[in-house]
């Protein structure tokens, strides 16, 4: 098996300029011509672009471990291509038995009637970005990104008036392409900045305990033993890097999507108790985390291709989103779609816990931009869309206009005072 040349061999690069503009059509190639496929880019790994092979891959930890394997492919966070200079992330980088535990101690916070507390924190944040530019009648749709941002650091304890440091240290590790000027300074100024705050606010909690995730995490059980700083860090870290981008990358698509197709926006105006379904679609076909990596740890044939123990392997989500057989008309995005059984949170073990989080904010951010700004026109030739798709696609910039509208918060500030005391 180990002597077997890799192949078929494909010129494919997830970070490229071409990738970033055709990603699409892209996976689409490697699905119907070469759904597994080996690729020299960063230093050289696999392709799964297939529902088929990445349902497989995603269900089998045994093969495709998504440990930390600094033997293979460099150090560095062990679910991207190439690996980002991140903390340990807890669970993403454990295989089972040890993952179980913390995940546990995480699905206690994410569960749904865990998110259902924060209704009240979310509408707060929606309401209140939106107050920023309502006046207006002209402004930057991309502001709503900051929601995902505020509410994660808000819900942890942190600081949501600094959301914006968040997200220039872990977002654009995931939007900026690596060795880029912005991507070395997340990794070199921002990435510090936040470890130092958050490790500040672990240890001002352990003092001070309130009612917090980080609280939470601090005196959860695992495996009958509360957690160490590193280990709290590690899943703070994680969380926050899933929380601040992947929401903004599905509610500014959706959002340009919705400009172009005034007449599925005007459906979800009239009837707001479809963008529940809508968003399900949004996830489908815009896929917000397009693709995570995995080590493989056997010499093994895998649907027909010879994988080696050490290998490194990309799962594209977005890819199998869009696969044939398992989607009818998969390039149609049909907002009535049902069942849709998108992989848009991956699958197995480590399907996202933040899901039902994630698509709370989605909907109050859809529901209220088209109940209070539903006549927005974009200026398509000012979009700005990331720099690099590979990991989250996205817009960075959505210039607008519309009917300018009230401000609804009234007096109650955007950010508490409370926060900003917090180990002051
Ligand atoms: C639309 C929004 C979101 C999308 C598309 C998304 C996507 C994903 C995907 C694809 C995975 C699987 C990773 C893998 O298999 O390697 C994942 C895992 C994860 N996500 Fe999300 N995510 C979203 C929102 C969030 C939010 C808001 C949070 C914050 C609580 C979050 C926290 C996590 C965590 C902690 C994991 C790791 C789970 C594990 O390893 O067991 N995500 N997410």
């Amino acid at each position: 098996m180990s002597d077997q040349p890799r192949c078929p061999v494909v010129h494919f690069d997830h970070h490229s300029a071409d990738h970033a503009k055709n990603h699409v059509a892209n996976y689409r190639k490697l699905r119907e011509e070469t759904p597994v496929s080996w690729t020299d880019a960063h230093g050289g790994f696999w392709v799964l672009a297939d529902y088929k092979a990445v349902f497989e891959a995603s269900r089998d930890d045994e093969i495709f471990s998504s440990a930390r394997h600094d033997e293979y492919g460099g150090p560095g966070l062990s679910v991207t291509i190439p690996k980002a200079p991140t903390a340990f992330h807890i669970p993403i980088e454990l295989d089972p038995p040890d993952f179980r535990p913390y995940r546990k101690a995480v699905n206690k916070v994410t569960a749904p009637a865990a998110v259902e507390n924060l209704d009240g924190v979310i509408k707060h944040y929606v309401t209140g970005f939106i107050d920023t530019i309502i006046e207006k009648g002209n402004a930057d749709l991309a502001i709503v990104a900051a929601v995902p941002a505020a509410v994660t650091i808000d819900w942890l304890g942190l600081d949501p008036s600094e959301y914006k440091n968040y997200v220039d240290a872990m977002h654009t590790l995931v939007s900026a392409a690596p060795g880029t000027p912005e991507y070395v300074h997340a990794a070199e100024v921002a990435v510090p900045w936040v470890s130092r705050t958050v490790r500040d606010h672990i240890a001002y909690r352990r003092e001070n305990p309130g009612t917090d995730a980080t609280t939470h995490f601090i005196n959860v059980d695992v495996d009958d033993r509360t957690m160490t700083d590193d280990e709290i860090y590690s899943i703070l870290e994680l969380v926050i890097s899933g929380g601040v981008g992947t929401t903004a990358s599905l509610v500014t698509q959706s959002l340009v999507w919705l400009y172009e197709n005034p007449d599925q926006r005007q459906r979800l105006i009239d009837d707001p108790s479809m963008v529940d379904i809508a968003v399900e679609e949004f996830l489908r076909v815009f896929s917000p985390t397009q693709a995570l990596a995995r080590t493989i740890l056997q010499d093994t044939d895998f649907q027909g291709c010879p994988v080696r123990s050490g290998d490194r392997a990309l799962l594209s989500w977005a890819s199998a989103n869009r696969d044939a057989e398992q989607f009818e008309s998969p390039d149609e995005v049909d907002i009535t779609r049902w069942p849709n059984r998108h992989v848009a949170f991956g699958l197995g073990i480590h399907r996202c816990a933040g899901s039902h989080l994630g698509k709370a904010m989605a909907r109050e951010m859809i529901r209220q931009v088209l109940a209070r700004m539903g006549d927005y026109v974009v200026d398509m030739d000012r979009l700005v869309t990331y720099p690099d798709q590979g990991t989250n696609a996205g817009f960075h910039s959505i210039p607008v206009t519309f009917t300018p509208g009230e401000r609804l918060l009234g007096d109650t500030p955007l950010f508490a005072d409370h926060y900003t005391k917090i180990g002051a």
